[in-house]
């Protein structure tokens, strides 16, 4: 490619005047047309990061905060990574150390913050709806990061945005999300963006964590990875939310490992170019071997870099909505 071809090929181009939306809540509201075009502009985004170009002051003058009542690594990271590059401020809100401990409320809270001049509150929080109680009651854009075991559209995203990458498609692949179905927003969040764009899904874990009313929703359901490894194109290892769970699943992770966990072994009896997600993190020897997570059908470090271009997308996505006055 050209010098200015490549030059070209790095433009974000114009706002999209078609995104309408001041927030992100979930895969489920968005239609096809919708989570394509964040795949686009994150695809975008991407490339500048790959060409050592990410920074791009595009947010300049805007202030996010990352408003995180749960624990995270790569989503909260990767938000105010995706801030920073795009030119604005990042705020860090600590549940821990803040008034919530004096009686406060989620929604006064961010009130509060928000009256400090915020455009933009990132939430994670473990009552499912929170994101969606925040947009409600706040005049600044809102962009879930998690709701407990519902949604985590930017994960949902980040995936099939790798998924597109890789195998070239979605439409027609066969997806199969393994493990805790149940507490799983990863999960959710997948099938809703998956299926749009035509992929069929397969939920595979053990009967307890794996409900045969997913099939309502038009997904097959299994309960033996076994069975299903030799037809499917994906794999996303989820891991097993103990943290959501009232009681035990399953006697003892060895024998969940036994049954679940993607080795050597389970990856010969798979498609060549079986193509291995998992969200993160990932308790190796659970979900899956090392060899496996560090090989070459993994692209588990790539799912990361693209959480920060998708993160730049919706970012800019939902500030620029907001400017547009929708
Ligand atoms: C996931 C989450 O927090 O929902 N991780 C992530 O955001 N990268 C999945 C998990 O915790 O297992």
């Amino acid at each position: 490619m050209s010098e200015a071809a490549t030059e070209a090929s790095l433009e974000i181009g114009p706002f999209p005047s078609q995104w309408r939306r001041r927030h992100l809540l979930g895969l489920e509201e968005l239609s096809a047309d919708e989570i394509c075009l964040v795949l686009d502009k994150a695809q975008q985004f991407r490339r500048r990061i790959d060409a050592g170009q990410a920074k791009l002051p595009l947010l300049t003058g805007k202030t996010c905060v990352n408003l995180f009542f749960e624990n995270s690594t790569r989503t909260r990271t990767s938000f105010a990574l995706a801030a920073r590059r795009l030119g604005a401020d990042m705020v860090d809100f600590s549940a821990a150390t803040s008034s919530l401990s004096k009686g406060e409320t989620v929604i006064d809270t961010a009130k509060n913050i928000e009256a400090m001049g915020v455009d933009v509150v990132v939430v994670r929080h473990r009552t499912p709806g929170t994101p969606h109680l925040l947009a409600q009651n706040l005049d600044c854009s809102v962009v879930n990061a998690g709701d407990g075991p519902h949604e985590h559209p930017t994960q949902g995203l980040l995936d099939i945005l790798t998924i597109r990458q890789r195998l070239g498609r979605i439409e027609g692949l066969t997806v199969a999300l393994i493990g805790d179905i149940a507490h799983s927003r990863t999960a959710r969040s997948n099938i809703w963006g998956l299926k749009k764009l035509g992929a069929h899904i397969i939920v595979c874990g053990p009967s307890t964590l794996v409900s045969p009313r997913w099939a309502e929703l038009g997904v097959e359901y299994s309960y033996s990875l076994d069975d299903i490894l030799p037809r499917v194109d994906v794999l996303n290892l989820l891991r097993i939310q103990f943290e959501r769970q009232f009681t035990r699943p399953f006697p003892s992770v060895r024998e969940y490992a036994l049954l679940y966990t993607m080795d050597r072994k389970r990856l010969a009896r798979a498609k060549p170019d079986i193509l291995i997600l998992a969200p993160g993190p990932i308790n190796r020897g659970v979900e899956v071997t090392p060899e496996v997570a560090d090989g070459p059908h993994s692209a588990i470090l790539d799912q990361v870099t693209n959480g920060v271009a998708v993160r730049m997308a919706v970012l800019w996505l939902v500030t620029g909505a907001g400017d547009a006055g929708s």
